[in-house]
């Protein structure tokens, strides 16, 4: 039967977002009903309220969850209920022709689940925040949206792997390719760079240097595994990045803030045949102007990473072990846990600077 629950809802456009009660169907084919335990408080939500990403109002916010399957539908069999599970908001198809080809993580046909959430006073409709939703007691997902791993591990530092944590560590490690011995520049220490910084130190980086324009993000960035750090407002951070790679740049430079020249930043300051990776999310109006005789002769790559380039089947099992052994401390991204009432009091405080993740507890 239908339950009604407690989910927070962007009603409009930059109208303060409110807790309501939402009607969750059961499961149909496919899909599953999640008991949401956390979820991260995310610049995507923010987006979402305040009419960057569609007008598909109103929006049921929250996506970086973690949760115990409450039930599933027909024909669902890699997840039981009392499975603790991590939400992805990339749940792959199998069949297209990233998915055909060997390359998952590339799928162009991702899903979520075929029935909608409503909202109880109206009826309406609601568009759940990347085919999520969890800022709610339960949500509904499609069952590919869910990817079983330890549940040992506390719910606030599963759900980051859901989202913002696992693009910095999957651009790092993934689609940056990491080794061994690498130089790394993280541009932007928020809560994605943090991750491309604590990737890279996974990944054996040798000399991980940060950069931003905040001095609090650099000294966080330091106990996150950076050996070196640039305030790029005080200094050039090309020259300054040059200067701590014997005058050559790094091997990979990771670009986590989404700006062009922030962009410009990272394409001078690799090596020669090095890779720029941007993670960082750039809004329609950016436009980026390079030479181009200096992208053919600095060779090398530029890419971009989507969700990190994680296939979380693969990705998030590992990562959490990771964690639980000691290597990767995923706890230092929790800055603080919040009741679901305050995710509009997070919105503002994200913008002081001073938090890496908000984390509502259910
Ligand atoms: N140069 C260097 N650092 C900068 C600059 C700049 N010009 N402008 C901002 N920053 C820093 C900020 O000081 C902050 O530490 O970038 C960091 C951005 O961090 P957050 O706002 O916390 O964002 P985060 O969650 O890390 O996401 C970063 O990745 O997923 C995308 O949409 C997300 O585009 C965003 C980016
Ligand atoms: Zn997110
Ligand atoms: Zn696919």
């Amino acid at each position: 039967m239908a339950q009604e629950v407690r989910g927070v809802i962007a009603p409009g456009k930059n109208e303060p977002v409110r807790v309501e009660t939402i009607v969750v169907p059961d499961p149909g084919p496919g899909e599953a009903v999640v008991k949401v335990q956390a979820c991260g408080v995310c610049h995507t939500d923010l987006h979402y309220k305040q009419g960057g990403i569609s007008d598909d109002y109103p929006f049921l916010l929250g996506h970086e969850a973690s949760g115990v399957v409450e039930s599933v539908g027909e024909g669902v069999t890699d997840i039981a209920p009392g499975d603790f599970v991590i939400l992805n908001w990339r749940a792959v198809c199998g069949n297209c022709r990233a998915c055909l080809r060997g390359r998952p993580w590339y799928c162009f046909n991702t899903h979520n689940a075929k029935q909608k959430m409503t909202l109880a006073s109206t009826g309406q409709e609601l568009s759940p925040a990347l085919g999520i939703g969890a800022f709610a007691d339960k949500t509904l997902v499609a069952a590919g949206q869910c990817t079983k791993v330890d549940p040992a591990v506390s719910p606030a530092v599963a759900g980051l792997l859901g989202c913002g944590v696992m693009a910095g560590i999957g651009a790092a490690i993934n689609t940056g390719n990491v080794g061994r011995g690498d130089t790394v520049a993280v541009i932007g220490c928020g809560g994605v760079g943090d991750a491309a910084i604590a990737g890279s130190r996974l990944a054996g980086a040798a000399r991980i240097i940060a950069v931003d324009i905040d001095d609090r993000k650099l000294e966080k960035a330091r106990s996150m595994g950076a050996t070196h750090t640039v305030n790029s407002k005080a200094s050039d951070p090309v020259e300054a990045i040059r200067e701590l790679t014997g005058g050559f740049g790094a091997d990979v430079v990771i670009e986590a803030v989404g700006r062009p020249e922030t962009y410009k930043q990272a394409f001078y300051a690799r090596d020669l045949a090095g890779t720029v990776v941007l993670v960082g999310v750039p809004t329609p109006e950016m436009k980026l102007e390079l030479p181009l005789l200096d992208v053919f002769g600095r060779g090398g790559s530029l890419k971009s990473s989507w969700y990190g380039d994680c296939l979380p089947s693969r990705d998030f099992p590992m990562l959490i072990d990771l964690h639980q052994q000691g290597r990767l401390d995923l706890a230092a991204f929790v800055t603080e846990t919040i009741q679901l009432d305050e995710v509009e009091k997070a919105f503002e405080r994200m913008h002081g600077g001073d938090v890496l993740r908000s984390v509502v507890e259910l």
